[in-house]
């Protein structure tokens, strides 16, 4: 545990424990507004997200009745903040007052301005005589910036029931610039008995269930610790709303209007509960998530949104051969604003890797045996004119080392990015790096043998690994290595993390090698 760390879980601990007297903090600021809280109002923790060379976004939620829509009045309460150079708060750079409005959960999105380029800061939050703990966060580089190295962990699909979140307390511990989120942050599902942990209530429609159960996840510690340790950039997948749900069609037979509504709560909790930029506000039913950000010469982030502008999955979705309505040239993953927008980036991006964090997997994976071709209708390969217009762009418009991060299918992939993955010789155009669930399906294993069975019908894939955990990816001007991080066990807390294997891509060369 990291010094910042001690200080941020004693802080947690005096608030805990309701000991706001204690850090009654009014002297010195005489303004703040004197709302009295029946419990900590920062049980969700802090965070931090889409780091700019100049500007960084700092989140909190009063919520001192978390479980139950956030024991909050009905009325905007002051929160003040303050951004310094150093962990115990002395040197404060910025400090400012932001209000955390009932419209919006109470939640809290500060938008800081005027920072140090790839500079480390720390930030907390107050509001009445409560004070949140710590966290800690990091600046972009300046654009035009030479940089030698960047560290990041990617993550995705958290499901509260079926694991610890053991993976973020290890995440915490690594040297990292940022963290990016693939999705399924939450489940929408409702509780099952005989599971680790327990949903807190039947499957959520309405924004108070959402916010509820974002409530319950963000209390988890490891996910507070991660978050308090790094800025994040996120992106969602289907659960946040619904599982496997493609624009405005949900998995069940719901009504378009109803879903349209469910979709609105969603997205709106999502947006109170994520350190995210005004840009992303939500207005009604849509909220823009997809965008950009650059550090350096070295990398850039174009972050995908695959679920609000998608076509419907074809054939009924699920696991079967491609029918006839998937072939059609309307098929789509983005839709066109956001796939004219990621082509128009790459072509002009100077940056040496040219990363897409997105959300299903883009290569191919034939799940059927011998001649049988089996895809997932949920992926880039059961909506063959997409993927065919983005692997086509990769091998005409030859951006500089494009790599794919993905999440959804927990588990941890390497696969080349093929201009057809129907012809084993033709042309790799990127990699793809699909990461594990942080929880998600329970303990898992190595090697599933119906993966292992099919590994020959599908030479583009490099490796499978069916544990739990995250992926570390170091990138070097010369090179980008990922590691993959992975549990024994999420079925019981603190197990030890440990690397099963480790890829290298070389700069200027496609495919991905094992060290
Ligand atoms: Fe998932």
């Amino acid at each position: 545990m990291s010094k910042n760390q001690q200080a941020d879980s004693r802080r947690s601990f005096l608030i805990g424990v309701g000991a706001f007297s204690g850090l009654a903090i009014t002297g010195e600021f005489p303004s703040l507004s004197q709302t009295k809280f029946s419990a900590d109002p920062f049980s969700l923790g802090v965070a931090s997200g889409d780091p700019l060379p100049d500007s960084v976004v700092l989140w909190t939620r009063l919520a001192p009745d978390p479980l139950n829509g956030g024991g909050m009045p009905p009325s905007a309460v002051a929160v003040k903040w303050e951004i310094a150079e150093d962990e115990q708060m002395k040197k404060i750079v910025q400090r400012g007052s932001a209000s955390a409005a009932p419209e919006f959960g109470h939640s809290v999105h500060v938008e800081v301005r005027g920072l140090k380029p790839s500079h480390w800061y720390w930030y907390r939050f107050m509001s009445g005589s409560a004070v949140s703990p710590i966290g800690r966060t990091r600046t972009a580089p300046a654009y035009t910036a030479r940089l030698a190295h960047l560290a990041l962990a990617f993550a995705s699909c958290q499901h509260y029931e079926q694991g610890y979140f053991t993976a973020y307390k290890h995440m915490a511990d690594e040297q990292l610039d940022l963290v990016v989120h693939l999705g399924d942050y939450i489940y929408e599902g409702g509780a099952v008995s005989a599971r680790e942990r327990r949903h807190n209530s039947p499957e959520i429609i309405s924004l108070a269930d959402y916010r509820n159960r974002y409530a319950l996840y963000k209390s988890d510690p490891d996910l507070k610790r991660a978050h308090a340790a790094f800025p994040w950039i996120v992106t969602w997948d289907d659960h946040e709303l619904d599982n496997n749900y493609a624009n405005d069609i949900p998995e069940d037979k719901q009504p378009r209007a109803a879903f349209l509504e469910r979709r609105a709560h969603a997205y709106q909790a999502y947006y109170e509960h994520m350190p995210l930029r005004r840009s992303s506000l939500p207005r009604g039913s849509n909220l823009q998530l997809y965008r950009r950000l650059r550090f350096g010469d070295l990398a850039e982030f174009n972050v995908l949104d695959t679920r609000q502008y998608r076509t419907d999955q074809p054939c009924g979705d699920g696991n079967k051969p491609l029918c006839p309505e998937a072939l059609g040239p309307g098929a789509t993953m983005m839709g066109a604003e956001q796939e004219r927008w990621l082509f128009e980036n790459l072509d002009k991006s100077k940056t040496i890797w040219n990363v897409i964090a997105q959300q299903v997997m883009v290569a191919r994976y034939d799940s059927g045996p011998g001649e049988e071709i089996r895809l997932s209708m949920d992926k880039w390969a059961a909506y063959p004119a997409a993927l065919d217009r983005f692997m086509k762009f990769l091998h005409e418009r030859k951006p500089s080392n494009p790599v794919v991060l993905t999440g959804d299918i927990h588990s941890n992939w390497v696969a080349d990015l093929k201009v057809d993955f129907n012809d084993p010789n033709s042309a790799i155009v990127g990699t793809e790096f699909v990461g594990t669930s942080i929880s998600t399906g329970g303990d898992g294993m190595d090697m599933r043998p119906d993966v292992e069975r099919q590994l020959p019908d599908n030479p583009h894939i490099k490796f499978y690994n069916s544990r739990r955990g995250y992926v570390r990816c170091n990138l070097t001007p010369q090179r980008w290595q990922t590691d993959y991080r992975i549990l024994a066990a999420v079925t019981k807390p603190d197990e030890p993390i440990s690397t099963c294997a480790s890829f290298v891509v070389e700069s200027g060369k496609t495919g991905a090698v094992k060290t």
